[in-house]
């Protein structure tokens, strides 16, 4: 596991971007896989922004989200479809039909979770994964005490994440109480993994997944298991390394 410190917010946006970008201008074909959350933000605007100097092509890339509240509308404001397609999608020249999210409004969800588990090996597996980090050590929506063996599935958020998202809500009982998300088994298949985590609010969680013990109750902590993950992380969320 390698991990960079940046100055800020912004310089590791712009690290990922570039780092993003050299996968895409490698393997034009790539699958990559997308976060969604506050952190990423400044990541997509900062790939939008050097995509379009540079002209590059999305047409051959395929996209898969870690996940989706459920249920939800797609044209939700707060939909992570709404999410994908404000940040990145309506930028960038990407074919939608290369452009996976698990379905938030399925009514066989555990259809819809084989169908997302099945696309992913057909396509190939991730080559890049992008993740987040929750407060409580969560990837995807995959909460503390899920397995390590876990796949796509529909899950409960606990409490702390419905805290933590109803930032993006108009209050915390709008926050959808379930989701679709990847399992842990699922995204620690993708090829190389870049974490993003930024703010003091991530420095507890951001140490115990680096350098805590492995285990199912900080969830991120698997990564230290991956032969290639990187952390971008910033001053603030670094100061307890
Ligand atoms: C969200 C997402 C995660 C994300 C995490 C952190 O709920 N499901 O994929 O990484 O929580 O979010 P933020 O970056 O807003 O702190």
């Amino acid at each position: 596991m390698e991990v960079k410190v940046f100055d800020d917010y912004h310089s590791l946006s712009r690290y990922a971007a570039n780092l993003f970008l050299q996968q895409v201008r490698q393997k034009p074909e790539s699958v990559l896989g997308l976060a969604t959350g506050g952190t990423p933000e400044g990541f997509y605007r900062q790939l939008v922004q050097m995509s379009n100097e540079e002209s590059i092509s999305y047409k051959a890339i395929r996209t898969f989200n870690l996940d989706e509240y459920y249920p939800i509308n797609h044209n939700h404001p707060q939909s992570y479809w709404t999410f994908m397609k404000n940040h990145l999608f309506s930028h960038v020249s990407i074919n939608e039909n290369n452009i996976f999210i698990p379905n938030g409004e399925t009514s066989d969800v555990e259809r819809e979770c084989e169908r997302y588990e099945q696309l992913l090996k057909e396509k190939g597996g991730i080559d890049l994964q992008i993740l987040g980090i929750g407060e409580n050590g969560h990837i995807g929506f995959n909460e503390p005490g899920a397995s390590f063996a876990s796949r796509t599935r529909v899950v409960e958020l606990t409490p702390n994440t419905i805290q933590a998202n109803s930032r993006f809500f108009t209050s915390a009982q709008d926050v959808p109480r379930h989701a679709i998300t990847m399992g842990i088994a699922s995204i620690l298949e993708s090829k190389k993994i870049i974490v993003l985590a930024s703010g003091k609010k991530k420095a507890k969680v951001v140490s115990e997944a680096i350098n805590g013990k492995v285990t199912e109750e900080v969830p991120a902590s698997v990564l230290q298991h991956h032969p290639n993950v990187l952390f971008l992380v910033d001053q603030e969320a670094a100061v307890n390394l």
